[in-house]
């Protein structure tokens, strides 16, 4: 029998996930599971480059990031979650990676460099945010894996290790590693409420995955529409107007909202009107997924031991592979 195909994939856990991730990343994990073999890496160390004035905000969100996962049907018969710390080959794997990579190439990266600039870093970037993607890369590899699904901004990220992969094979003249595939879903980045930037925490426009039906309403009843679209009767724009991105993600009726965008383009369809019927659809969508939330945040404990099992599995995968790096590496001493 052919080996199953292994995925790596995994999030910062510095707070709840949100629409953005669910239709960037979660979705496919929740179908590749099935064909795949998953690992999703909750990236506390990752978390901590940004964040390490509070650690606390990162130890907490492990356990809000897991129960997003079980709640969107992340299956821990089928996915292995596991938490970076815990594995700390990962580090180590890192520190041979770093010989590999120069300082001016990580300060090209282009997730890292926009990342830069929002916070406002400038030149007092610390070494551990400019190196992330190195330790993203081992994060990667650890398990060797050949599939990587993420959203769009993850790219360089998966660029980057495949530059460190095919590097290490070369240097070290052995193929301790596979070079991964990205896989990007058909939405790979959704706007957030504000209709400027993609959805994200940092940005203060997102929707989460546990936000009431009353929250959800809310945001949804102040989201930016078609600024030009003053009175009910003006012809609305539908392209890029963040009320049809989210219906066009969301509901399932393609003929109704086919409709609505017809009739909003022409003129007579107001913005109350529409984002009234997006609330609906968006709460219908997260109902189930609040539920399951919520029946699992009633036992904490079980949701930790899911987790933790999964990171025993991880601890053994992740010595086999530095037994292969080391043994490429010619640093075994006996
Ligand atoms: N960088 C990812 C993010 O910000 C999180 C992450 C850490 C990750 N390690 C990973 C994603 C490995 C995929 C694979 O969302």
């Amino acid at each position: 029998m052919a080996q199953k195909k292994i995925i790596l994939t995994g999030d910062r856990p510095t707070g709840p996930l949100h629409l953005g991730h669910y239709v960037g990343s979660l979705i496919n994990r929740v179908k590749l599971q099935d064909q795949y073999k998953q690992y999703v890496i909750l990236a506390d160390v990752q978390a901590l480059t940004d964040n390490y004035d509070n650690p606390q905000k990162v130890h907490d969100n492990v356990l809000q990031v897991a129960l997003d996962y079980l709640a969107v049907g992340i299956d821990p018969q089928k996915s292995t979650i596991f938490i970076q710390s815990m594995i700390p080959q990962i580090a180590e794997l890192t520190i041979f990676y770093l010989n590999l990579v120069t300082v001016s190439r990580l300060s090209r990266n282009p997730t890292v460099k926009t990342e830069i600039a929002h916070k406002g870093y400038g030149e007092s970037v610390t070494a551990g945010f400019l190196m992330y993607p190195v330790s993203q890369a081992a994060d990667i590899t650890i398990v060797k894996p050949n599939l990587v699904p993420v959203g769009e901004d993850q790219l360089p990220m998966v660029e980057q290790t495949n530059e460190i992969v095919r590097h290490f094979n070369r240097l070290y003249k052995k193929e301790v590693f596979p070079e991964v595939e990205s896989l990007i879903p058909k939405m790979a980045r959704l706007v957030g409420t504000d209709g400027k930037t993609k959805m994200s925490k940092s940005h203060g426009n997102a929707i989460y995955l546990c936000d009431d039906a009353d929250t959800v309403t809310k945001k949804v009843m102040g989201m930016y529409t078609d600024p030009n679209h003053l009175k009910v009767s003006d012809p609305g724009a539908v392209e890029d107007n963040p009320v049809f991105i989210y219906l066009d993600a969301f509901d399932p009726d393609t003929a109704k909202v086919q409709e609505l965008k017809d009739h909003y383009a022409r003129g007579g369809l107001g913005d109350v009107v529409i984002k009234k019927y997006l609330a609906q659809v968006l709460n219908t969508f997260l109902e189930p997924i609040r539920t399951r939330r919520s029946e699992f945040a009633k036992d904490p404990h079980m949701v930790m031991d899911i987790i933790l099992k999964g990171t025993e599995i991880v601890q053994g995968v992740a010595e086999r592979t530095m037994c292969d790096v080391k043994e490429a590496m010619g640093i075994i001493y006996t």
